[in-house]
């Protein structure tokens, strides 16, 4: 599993603490000082030894969290439920929470305040669950789809959208950690990010640290 060593995150913690200061500086400064201070929420609490317990989490409950969370964000944008009956799985609670919070605020920006936000829960069989979650907005080049889980990879670099290429890689790394796996499909007016989840989630293997 490709995934961030600690020493990855203490680094990035320490530039954070940097950005966050900068992020002073920048227009939409409240908006990038919250993404950076959830990234670092996210960092701290896998790299920690006392880190939250295991419990049976409710997809769809994260989901209605993390929608709750952005709703301020939605402006024209129709959030579209379309939830089937999905069993709990074993997992983080908070760590799925900002795996939905990273992917829903990607689709929300990439929408910039006008299209429909879908997100649509499924079992594909009886030991998986599936969560998926769809923009209409402008879709994602062949060569930049190559590149959007890698760290530090971002398209928002301007002044009003300010990103630091974090929520991905996060994003990727809490799944795979949970056993998932994560899928993307594009194509202009439609992008698609597809988390499949084990029921039985997170085992001993993939607590485990990899340093
Ligand atoms: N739904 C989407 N539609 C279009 N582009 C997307 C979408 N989701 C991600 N991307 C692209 O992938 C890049 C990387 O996403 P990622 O969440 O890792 O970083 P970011 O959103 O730029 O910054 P951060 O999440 O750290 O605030 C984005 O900059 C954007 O170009
Ligand atoms: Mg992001």
């Amino acid at each position: 599993l490709g995934g961030l060593s600690q020493a990855e995150r203490a680094a990035l913690l320490d530039e954070m603490d940097l950005y966050y200061r900068l992020g002073t500086s920048l227009r939409n400064v409240r908006s990038s000082a919250k993404r950076i201070a959830s990234h670092v929420k996210s960092l701290r609490s896998y790299a920690r030894a006392d880190r939250e317990k295991r419990t049976d989490v409710g997809v769809e409950e994260g989901l209605e969290e993390s929608l709750m969370l952005l709703n301020h964000k939605l402006d024209d944008i129709e959030p579209v439920r379309a939830f089937g009956s999905v069993p709990t799985i074993t997992g983080f609670a908070g760590e799925l929470n900002q795996v939905w919070t990273n992917l829903l605020s990607n689709a929300i920006q990439a929408m910039a305040g006008t299209g429909t936000l879908t997100v649509a829960t499924s079992a594909p069989d009886s030991s998986h669950v599936q969560v998926a979650i769809t923009d209409t907005g402008p879709g994602i080049s062949p060569a930049d789809l190559e590149r959007i889980f890698d760290l530090h990879f971002t398209t928002k670099e301007g002044r009003v959208e300010f990103g630091m290429g974090l929520g991905l890689t996060i994003t990727r790394d809490i799944v795979e950690r949970h056993n998932g796996t994560i899928e993307v499909a594009s194509r202009p007016g439609e992008t698609t990010f597809r988390v499949t989840l084990p029921v039985s989630g997170v085992d001993a293997t993939a607590i485990e640290r990899k340093d």
